[in-house]
């Protein structure tokens, strides 16, 4: 079957773009790339032929493929995004940066640190962007944490926790670090601006036996930090929560509130040096608590029009494949501490 997508302008004012996996994440994927500025929608990609059928008729002027091989060939089509399930990110990512192209791809990077590392180096060799679908790093309510940050609003950071808790979305090929932690860990990583030390995690499976429904991550970083992520598609709850405690202030971001994301406690504790005894050694504060105001934004389609304009302007996107290899690697590390019921374990 011959792909029908046109010639592309010699000047890539649009990048020609296909997306591969249509399923329940995909057809929201497919959506923003669709509505991205400078961004061509020229193939719709999936295995399925009922898949690709249900999408089709949205997007009228793409072709269409059951066969991703027909997107490697087609050189008018300069950058793919994968969102197909995560054990085939890196053999259809090798693939595509082999055929010269772009790839977006969806977390995690790949499965081993091997294959994030060859990932690495095969987007620097073959000068490619490679972008992994960290998504709440394009979220307006984290970026507002992470420059309350920077400006020292919240002091020093002490701690930060993570919850991404639901009942279900339930999956069987990977467990909930796999599935939901991708996430927790790069917000982490983005809010600080370092990768911890040292990863202890323990989970149990009560649904499927080797697919642990719940687990507890905790990050070190050094004697500085600490972090503690906590992912379930086993709970009553649907949770989306970050709190970052620091010397100065705390802020928590919701994202289930409808209204007030974010918010800012102006509370905290100290400890005076040279005071007689422990009691009147500690000052806790308890100041105000605004709700600031978080950009409209959908994190989404910044994602996807993060992921074009880095293409197109030649610049390295924010979760390139070093930030994929970052997560994989904690991932892979936590994976070792969950199976020696969580003995800490190094990042190296
Ligand atoms: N960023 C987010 O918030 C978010 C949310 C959900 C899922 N995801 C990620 O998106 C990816 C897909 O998840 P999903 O829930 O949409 O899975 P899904 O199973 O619903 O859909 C995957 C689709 O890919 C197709 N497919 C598989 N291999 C293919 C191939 N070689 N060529 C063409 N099509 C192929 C399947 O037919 C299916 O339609 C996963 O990596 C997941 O981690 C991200």
């Amino acid at each position: 079957m011959e792909l029908k997508v046109g010639k592309v302008n010699q000047t890539m004012e649009l990048l020609p773009i296909s997306v591969v996996g249509l399923g329940g994440w995909g057809k929201n994927v497919v959506r923003s790339f669709s509505q991205t500025r400078r961004a061509k929608l020229c193939v719709l990609c999936d295995e399925n032929e009922e898949v690709i059928a249900r999408q089709a008729v949205l997007y009228p002027y793409a072709a269409t493929t059951t066969q991703y091989s027909e997107i490697l060939a087609e050189s008018n089509i300069h950058a793919v995004a994968l969102v197909t399930p995560s054990p085939s990110h890196f053999n259809l990512a090798v693939q595509a940066l082999n055929a010269g192209k772009h790839v977006f791809v969806e977390k995690p990077l790949s499965l081993t640190v091997g294959d994030a590392k060859e990932l690495v180096a095969l987007a620097e060799k073959k000068q490619r962007v490679v972008m992994v679908g960290h998504l709440l790093e394009y979220h307006p309510a984290v970026n507002l944490l992470k420059s309350l940050i920077q400006t020292g609003e919240l002091g020093d950071i002490h701690y930060i926790y993570s919850h991404r808790l639901n009942l279900g979305v339930v999956r069987l090929e990977e467990n909930a670090l796999w599935s939901l932690a991708p996430h927790d860990i790069s917000v982490v990583l983005y809010l600080l601006g370092k990768e911890p030390t040292h990863v202890t995690a323990v989970g149990q499976s009560y649904l499927n036996p080797g697919v642990e429904d719940v687990v507890f991550l905790n990050l070190r970083f050094g004697e500085e930090h600490m972090a503690q992520i906590h992912v379930s598609w086993l709970d009553p709850h649907k949770e989306r929560k970050v709190v970052i405690v620091g010397s100065k202030r705390m802020a928590v971001f919701d994202d289930m509130h409808p209204s007030e994301k974010v918010r800012i406690f102006d509370k905290s504790a100290n400890v005076k040096i040279g005071t007689a005894n422990y009691v009147e050694s500690i000052t806790v504060r308890h100041g105000e608590i605004r709700s600031l105001i978080v950009p409209n934004q959908e994190p989404l389609l910044s994602e996807t029009q993060h992921f074009v304009d880095c293409v197109l302007d030649g610049k390295t996107p924010r979760s390139d494949a070093h930030d994929g290899l970052r997560v994989v690697k904690i991932l892979d590390a936590a994976t070792r501490s969950l199976h020696q019921n969580g003995m800490p374990v190094e990042i190296l």
